[in-house]
Protein backbone atom coordinates (compact mmCIF):
# COMPACT_ATOMS: atom_id res chain seq x y z
CA UNK A 1 0.00 0.00 0.00
CA UNK A 2 1.50 3.47 -1.18
CA UNK A 3 1.81 5.82 2.00
CA UNK A 4 2.32 9.06 1.70
CA UNK A 5 4.23 12.14 4.80
CA UNK A 6 1.89 15.23 4.55
CA UNK A 7 2.53 18.40 6.59
CA UNK A 8 -0.46 20.22 8.09
CA UNK A 9 0.11 23.89 8.31
CA UNK A 10 -3.07 25.68 9.26
CA UNK A 11 -1.81 28.80 11.02
CA UNK A 12 -3.91 31.52 11.91
CA UNK A 13 -7.39 32.44 11.83
CA UNK A 14 -9.66 30.36 10.33
CA UNK A 15 -7.03 28.65 8.93
CA UNK A 16 -7.13 26.01 11.51
CA UNK A 17 -10.74 25.61 11.77
CA UNK A 18 -10.96 24.81 8.23
CA UNK A 19 -7.77 22.31 8.22
CA UNK A 20 -9.85 20.00 10.70
CA UNK A 21 -12.23 19.23 8.13
CA UNK A 22 -9.24 18.57 5.59
CA UNK A 23 -7.80 16.30 8.46
CA UNK A 24 -10.83 14.40 8.34
CA UNK A 25 -11.11 13.82 5.37
CA UNK A 26 -7.47 12.27 5.15
CA UNK A 27 -8.79 9.93 8.29
CA UNK A 28 -11.48 9.02 5.88
CA UNK A 29 -9.44 8.08 3.40
CA UNK A 30 -7.27 5.94 5.14
CA UNK A 31 -10.24 3.84 6.04
CA UNK A 32 -10.67 2.96 2.40
CA UNK A 33 -7.01 1.41 2.98
CA UNK A 34 -6.23 2.04 -0.63
CA UNK A 35 -3.20 4.42 0.80
CA UNK A 36 -1.87 5.65 4.14
CA UNK A 37 -1.22 9.07 4.75
CA UNK A 38 0.83 10.27 7.84
CA UNK A 39 0.51 13.78 9.21
CA UNK A 40 2.75 16.20 10.64
CA UNK A 41 1.65 19.40 11.82
CA UNK A 42 3.58 23.15 12.65
CA UNK A 43 2.78 26.50 13.06
CA UNK A 44 3.44 29.05 9.85
CA UNK A 45 2.17 32.75 10.12
CA UNK A 46 1.04 34.23 13.29
CA UNK A 47 0.58 31.29 15.51
CA UNK A 48 4.36 30.91 14.72
CA UNK A 49 5.53 34.17 15.42
CA UNK A 50 4.25 34.24 18.58
CA UNK A 51 5.83 30.95 19.70
CA UNK A 52 9.59 31.25 17.47
CA UNK A 53 9.34 34.92 16.51
CA UNK A 54 9.77 34.14 13.06
CA UNK A 55 6.66 33.79 10.04
CA UNK A 56 8.00 29.72 9.87
CA UNK A 57 10.89 27.97 11.61
CA UNK A 58 13.79 26.11 10.58
CA UNK A 59 12.01 22.86 11.70
CA UNK A 60 8.68 23.59 10.29
CA UNK A 61 11.15 24.01 6.52
CA UNK A 62 12.63 21.29 6.99
CA UNK A 63 9.82 18.98 7.36
CA UNK A 64 8.47 20.75 4.20
CA UNK A 65 10.59 20.11 2.68
CA UNK A 66 10.67 16.54 3.26
CA UNK A 67 7.15 15.64 2.67
CA UNK A 68 5.38 14.63 -0.12
CA UNK A 69 2.85 17.29 0.09
CA UNK A 70 2.31 20.31 2.66
CA UNK A 71 -1.40 21.06 2.75
CA UNK A 72 -1.54 25.16 4.00
CA UNK A 73 -4.43 26.76 5.85
CA UNK A 74 -4.19 30.25 6.13
CA UNK A 75 -2.20 33.10 7.66
CA UNK A 76 -2.23 36.31 8.95
CA UNK A 77 -4.53 38.82 11.27
CA UNK A 78 -4.82 42.13 12.87
CA UNK A 79 -3.11 40.63 15.85
CA UNK A 80 0.17 40.68 13.95
CA UNK A 81 0.00 44.22 11.88
CA UNK A 82 2.80 46.05 14.03
CA UNK A 83 5.76 42.64 14.23
CA UNK A 84 8.65 43.68 11.93
CA UNK A 85 8.24 43.76 8.66
CA UNK A 86 10.44 40.34 8.04
CA UNK A 87 8.19 38.48 10.97
CA UNK A 88 5.13 38.97 8.95
CA UNK A 89 2.64 36.31 8.92
CA UNK A 90 2.61 36.42 5.04
CA UNK A 91 6.57 36.11 5.24
CA UNK A 92 6.10 31.98 6.19
CA UNK A 93 3.94 31.44 3.21
CA UNK A 94 6.24 33.47 0.92
CA UNK A 95 9.84 31.75 2.42
CA UNK A 96 7.62 28.17 1.61
CA UNK A 97 6.90 29.19 -1.97
CA UNK A 98 10.91 30.18 -2.53
CA UNK A 99 12.57 27.48 -0.89
CA UNK A 100 10.38 24.82 -2.10
CA UNK A 101 10.62 26.30 -5.58
CA UNK A 102 6.79 26.17 -6.05
CA UNK A 103 7.14 28.14 -9.43
CA UNK A 104 3.31 27.44 -10.95
CA UNK A 105 0.26 28.21 -8.89
CA UNK A 106 -2.55 26.68 -10.26
CA UNK A 107 -6.16 28.45 -9.26
CA UNK A 108 -9.33 26.93 -10.97
CA UNK A 109 -12.11 29.01 -10.71
CA UNK A 110 -15.15 26.75 -10.94
CA UNK A 111 -18.90 28.03 -10.81
CA UNK A 112 -20.78 24.89 -8.74
CA UNK A 113 -24.31 24.86 -10.91
CA UNK A 114 -25.66 24.77 -6.99
CA UNK A 115 -24.16 28.26 -6.77
CA UNK A 116 -24.57 29.64 -10.26
CA UNK A 117 -27.27 32.55 -8.38
CA UNK A 118 -24.75 33.59 -5.90
CA UNK A 119 -22.11 35.29 -8.14
CA UNK A 120 -22.70 38.68 -8.60
CA UNK A 121 -22.58 38.45 -12.69
CA UNK A 122 -26.07 37.08 -13.96
CA UNK A 123 -26.07 33.00 -13.70
CA UNK A 124 -26.22 32.84 -17.65
CA UNK A 125 -22.59 34.05 -17.74
CA UNK A 126 -21.23 32.02 -15.20
CA UNK A 127 -23.10 28.89 -14.95
CA UNK A 128 -20.32 25.97 -16.31
CA UNK A 129 -17.60 28.67 -15.90
CA UNK A 130 -14.36 26.11 -15.56
CA UNK A 131 -11.45 28.84 -15.36
CA UNK A 132 -7.34 27.45 -14.86
CA UNK A 133 -5.38 30.45 -14.15
CA UNK A 134 -1.52 29.48 -14.21
CA UNK A 135 -0.02 32.38 -11.72
CA UNK A 136 3.92 32.27 -11.79
CA UNK A 137 5.06 32.13 -8.15
CA UNK A 138 8.21 32.69 -7.14
CA UNK A 139 9.52 35.41 -9.24
CA UNK A 140 8.26 39.27 -10.39
CA UNK A 141 8.31 41.77 -7.87
CA UNK A 142 7.23 39.43 -5.37
CA UNK A 143 10.89 38.58 -4.70
CA UNK A 144 12.89 40.87 -7.00
CA UNK A 145 16.26 42.71 -5.87
CA UNK A 146 16.35 45.58 -4.77
CA UNK A 147 12.93 45.30 -2.61
CA UNK A 148 13.21 48.54 0.16
CA UNK A 149 12.75 52.06 1.31
CA UNK A 150 15.46 54.29 1.53
CA UNK A 151 15.48 58.11 2.87
CA UNK A 152 16.84 60.12 0.45
CA UNK A 153 19.65 62.86 1.46
CA UNK A 154 17.02 65.74 1.63
CA UNK A 155 14.88 63.36 4.07
CA UNK A 156 12.41 61.89 1.51
CA UNK A 157 11.39 58.57 1.36
CA UNK A 158 11.75 56.24 -1.69
CA UNK A 159 10.32 52.61 -1.85
CA UNK A 160 11.63 50.36 -4.10
CA UNK A 161 9.96 47.17 -5.25
CA UNK A 162 11.56 45.25 -9.00
CA UNK A 163 9.78 43.66 -11.53
CA UNK A 164 12.57 41.34 -12.78
CA UNK A 165 12.08 38.05 -15.13
CA UNK A 166 14.47 35.32 -16.49
CA UNK A 167 13.67 33.54 -19.71
CA UNK A 168 13.74 30.49 -17.96
CA UNK A 169 11.28 30.90 -15.58
CA UNK A 170 8.73 32.72 -18.13
CA UNK A 171 9.34 29.12 -20.13
CA UNK A 172 8.60 27.10 -17.25
CA UNK A 173 5.69 28.48 -16.69
CA UNK A 174 4.19 28.71 -20.24
CA UNK A 175 5.21 25.03 -20.27
CA UNK A 176 3.03 24.22 -17.50
CA UNK A 177 0.02 26.52 -18.92
CA UNK A 178 0.11 24.81 -22.21
CA UNK A 179 0.57 21.33 -20.74
CA UNK A 180 -2.21 21.99 -18.90
CA UNK A 181 -4.27 23.11 -21.38
CA UNK A 182 -4.30 20.14 -23.93
CA UNK A 183 -5.54 18.30 -21.11
CA UNK A 184 -8.92 20.31 -20.82
CA UNK A 185 -10.19 23.17 -23.78
CA UNK A 186 -6.80 23.44 -25.16
CA UNK A 187 -6.80 27.03 -25.05
CA UNK A 188 -4.52 29.62 -23.31
CA UNK A 189 -4.58 33.71 -23.05
CA UNK A 190 -0.83 34.97 -21.92
CA UNK A 191 -1.99 37.96 -19.74
CA UNK A 192 1.11 40.59 -19.49
CA UNK A 193 1.70 44.59 -19.70
CA UNK A 194 3.99 44.96 -23.01
CA UNK A 195 2.42 48.28 -23.19
CA UNK A 196 4.29 49.85 -20.18
CA UNK A 197 6.41 47.29 -19.26
CA UNK A 198 9.85 45.59 -20.44
CA UNK A 199 9.37 42.35 -18.06
CA UNK A 200 5.68 41.78 -20.15
CA UNK A 201 7.45 42.21 -23.60
CA UNK A 202 9.77 40.10 -22.51
CA UNK A 203 6.94 37.57 -21.25
CA UNK A 204 5.09 37.95 -24.54
CA UNK A 205 8.21 36.77 -26.40
CA UNK A 206 8.90 33.79 -24.51
CA UNK A 207 5.91 32.87 -24.46
CA UNK A 208 5.19 33.49 -28.32
CA UNK A 209 8.50 31.10 -28.42
CA UNK A 210 7.70 28.39 -26.18
CA UNK A 211 4.43 28.15 -28.12
CA UNK A 212 5.83 27.92 -31.59
CA UNK A 213 8.25 25.50 -30.89
CA UNK A 214 6.33 22.66 -29.08
CA UNK A 215 2.83 23.74 -28.68
CA UNK A 216 1.47 24.74 -31.74
CA UNK A 217 -1.68 22.32 -31.83
CA UNK A 218 -2.80 25.12 -28.47
CA UNK A 219 -4.93 28.04 -29.31
CA UNK A 220 -2.71 30.80 -27.48
CA UNK A 221 -4.18 34.28 -27.47
CA UNK A 222 -2.30 37.59 -25.69
CA UNK A 223 -4.14 39.97 -23.43
CA UNK A 224 -3.04 42.73 -21.97
CA UNK A 225 -3.08 42.49 -18.15
CA UNK A 226 -5.85 44.67 -17.88
CA UNK A 227 -7.95 43.92 -20.58
CA UNK A 228 -7.88 40.35 -18.78
CA UNK A 229 -9.40 41.52 -15.93
CA UNK A 230 -11.95 43.28 -17.64
CA UNK A 231 -13.03 40.46 -20.27
CA UNK A 232 -13.16 38.18 -16.56
CA UNK A 233 -16.48 39.95 -15.67
CA UNK A 234 -17.72 40.97 -19.08
CA UNK A 235 -17.90 37.31 -20.54
CA UNK A 236 -15.55 34.92 -18.42
CA UNK A 237 -16.46 32.01 -20.07
CA UNK A 238 -14.53 32.64 -22.89
CA UNK A 239 -11.22 31.74 -20.94
CA UNK A 240 -9.90 28.20 -20.18
CA UNK A 241 -6.38 28.42 -18.96
CA UNK A 242 -4.94 31.72 -18.23
CA UNK A 243 -0.91 32.29 -17.94
CA UNK A 244 0.48 35.27 -16.22
CA UNK A 245 3.28 36.80 -13.61
CA UNK A 246 2.95 37.00 -9.95
CA UNK A 247 1.82 40.29 -9.11
CA UNK A 248 -1.67 40.26 -12.11
CA UNK A 249 -1.85 36.58 -10.92
CA UNK A 250 -2.39 37.58 -7.49
CA UNK A 251 -4.88 40.45 -8.59
CA UNK A 252 -6.52 37.80 -11.45
CA UNK A 253 -7.38 34.48 -9.00
CA UNK A 254 -8.86 36.87 -6.74
CA UNK A 255 -11.30 38.56 -9.58
CA UNK A 256 -11.91 35.32 -11.06
CA UNK A 257 -12.68 33.79 -7.43
CA UNK A 258 -15.64 35.95 -6.57
CA UNK A 259 -17.17 35.34 -10.13
CA UNK A 260 -18.04 31.36 -8.90
CA UNK A 261 -19.76 33.12 -6.10
CA UNK A 262 -17.75 33.35 -3.19
CA UNK A 263 -13.94 33.00 -2.41
CA UNK A 264 -14.42 29.91 0.54
CA UNK A 265 -14.86 27.78 -2.86
CA UNK A 266 -11.83 28.00 -4.20
CA UNK A 267 -8.55 25.38 -3.85
CA UNK A 268 -5.19 25.78 -5.11
CA UNK A 269 -1.83 24.16 -5.98
CA UNK A 270 1.81 25.20 -5.89
CA UNK A 271 3.73 23.12 -7.97
CA UNK A 272 7.95 22.84 -8.34
CA UNK A 273 9.54 21.63 -10.99
CA UNK A 274 9.63 17.84 -11.41
CA UNK A 275 13.12 15.99 -9.85
CA UNK A 276 14.46 12.53 -11.05
CA UNK A 277 11.80 10.41 -10.19
CA UNK A 278 8.99 12.80 -11.84
CA UNK A 279 8.12 14.35 -8.13
CA UNK A 280 7.46 17.53 -7.44
CA UNK A 281 7.61 19.65 -4.31
CA UNK A 282 3.87 20.93 -3.83
CA UNK A 283 2.01 22.73 -1.47
CA UNK A 284 -1.86 23.05 -1.67
CA UNK A 285 -3.69 26.07 0.22
CA UNK A 286 -7.71 27.71 -0.20
CA UNK A 287 -7.42 30.73 -2.06
CA UNK A 288 -9.26 32.85 0.92
CA UNK A 289 -6.83 33.89 3.77
CA UNK A 290 -7.82 33.88 7.49
CA UNK A 291 -10.25 35.85 7.38
CA UNK A 292 -9.83 37.11 11.02
CA UNK A 293 -13.39 38.49 11.39
CA UNK A 294 -14.95 34.97 11.87
CA UNK A 295 -12.41 33.17 13.17
CA UNK A 296 -13.42 30.91 16.42
CA UNK A 297 -16.85 31.79 14.98
CA UNK A 298 -17.50 27.78 12.98
CA UNK A 299 -18.68 29.74 10.03
CA UNK A 300 -15.94 29.27 8.05
CA UNK A 301 -16.44 27.17 4.62
CA UNK A 302 -14.42 24.12 4.37
CA UNK A 303 -14.74 23.53 0.92
CA UNK A 304 -11.47 25.38 -0.49
CA UNK A 305 -9.49 23.76 2.03
CA UNK A 306 -10.78 20.03 1.24
CA UNK A 307 -11.13 20.64 -2.55
CA UNK A 308 -7.43 21.72 -1.90
CA UNK A 309 -6.21 18.50 -0.56
CA UNK A 310 -8.40 17.09 -3.61
CA UNK A 311 -5.79 18.64 -5.96
CA UNK A 312 -3.27 17.42 -3.84
CA UNK A 313 -4.65 13.57 -4.18
CA UNK A 314 -4.17 14.47 -8.38
CA UNK A 315 -1.00 16.37 -8.58
CA UNK A 316 0.78 14.74 -5.97
CA UNK A 317 -0.34 11.05 -5.10
CA UNK A 318 -1.57 10.37 -8.73
CA UNK A 319 -5.10 9.30 -6.66
CA UNK A 320 -7.67 10.76 -9.96
CA UNK A 321 -10.31 8.94 -9.27
CA UNK A 322 -9.91 9.94 -4.98
CA UNK A 323 -10.01 13.54 -6.18
CA UNK A 324 -12.91 12.96 -8.29
CA UNK A 325 -14.88 11.47 -5.35
CA UNK A 326 -14.17 14.14 -3.12
CA UNK A 327 -15.63 16.60 -5.46
CA UNK A 328 -18.42 14.57 -6.50
CA UNK A 329 -19.27 15.00 -2.38
CA UNK A 330 -18.48 18.51 -2.57
CA UNK A 331 -21.10 19.21 -5.01
CA UNK A 332 -23.35 16.16 -3.51
CA UNK A 333 -23.66 18.25 -0.46
CA UNK A 334 -24.20 21.41 -2.58
CA UNK A 335 -26.92 20.30 -4.17
CA UNK A 336 -28.74 19.02 -1.35
CA UNK A 337 -28.86 22.45 0.15
CA UNK A 338 -26.06 22.79 2.78
CA UNK A 339 -24.41 26.33 2.81
CA UNK A 340 -22.24 27.88 5.51
CA UNK A 341 -22.78 31.60 5.62
CA UNK A 342 -20.54 33.28 2.45
CA UNK A 343 -22.77 30.99 0.26
CA UNK A 344 -25.70 31.13 1.84
CA UNK A 345 -29.34 31.81 -0.50
CA UNK A 346 -32.79 31.77 0.13
CA UNK A 347 -34.70 28.50 1.32
CA UNK A 348 -30.82 26.09 1.96
CA UNK A 349 -29.54 25.18 5.06
CA UNK A 350 -26.94 27.20 6.70
CA UNK A 351 -24.84 24.95 8.59
CA UNK A 352 -21.30 25.63 10.68
CA UNK A 353 -18.42 24.49 9.25
CA UNK A 354 -17.94 21.49 10.94
CA UNK A 355 -21.34 20.28 9.88
CA UNK A 356 -20.30 20.95 5.85
CA UNK A 357 -16.90 19.17 6.74
CA UNK A 358 -19.23 16.01 8.28
CA UNK A 359 -22.08 16.11 5.57
CA UNK A 360 -19.02 15.97 2.80
CA UNK A 361 -17.28 13.19 4.55
CA UNK A 362 -21.24 11.13 4.99
CA UNK A 363 -21.49 11.79 1.47
CA UNK A 364 -18.03 10.05 0.67
CA UNK A 365 -18.98 7.26 2.62
CA UNK A 366 -22.41 6.92 0.30
CA UNK A 367 -20.42 7.84 -3.18
CA UNK A 368 -17.94 4.41 -1.81
CA UNK A 369 -20.85 2.51 -0.85
C1 LIG B 1 -2.39 34.87 -2.30
C2 LIG B 1 -2.24 35.88 -1.20
C3 LIG B 1 -0.75 36.08 -0.92
C4 LIG B 1 -0.12 36.65 -2.16
C5 LIG B 1 -0.45 36.94 0.32
C6 LIG B 1 -1.11 36.39 1.57
C7 LIG B 1 1.03 37.11 0.55
O1 LIG B 1 -2.88 37.06 -1.52
O2 LIG B 1 -1.92 33.73 -2.13
O3 LIG B 1 -2.98 35.20 -3.32
O4 LIG B 1 -0.12 37.87 -2.36
O5 LIG B 1 0.40 35.87 -2.96
MG1 LIG C 1 -3.98 36.96 -3.34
Amino acid sequence: MASFDILLLPGDGIGPEVMTEARNVLSWLNTQKKTTFQTEEDLVGGSAYDKHKVAISNSAMDKALKADAVLFGAVGGPKWDKVPYEARPEAGLLRLRKDLGLFANLRPAICYKALSDASSLKPELVEGLDILIVRELTGGVYFGEPKEIVTLENGEKRAVDTQVYTTHEIDRIARVAFDLARKRGNKVHSADKRNVMRSGVLWNQVVTAVHAKDYKDVKLEHILADACAMQLVRAPKQFDVIVTDNLFGDMLSDEAAMLTGSIGMLPSAALGAPDAKGRRKAMYEPVHGSAPDIAGKAMANPIAMITSLAMALRYSFDMGEAADLVEKAVTGVLEAGLRTGDIMQPNRKRVTTAEMGKAIVKELDRLAG
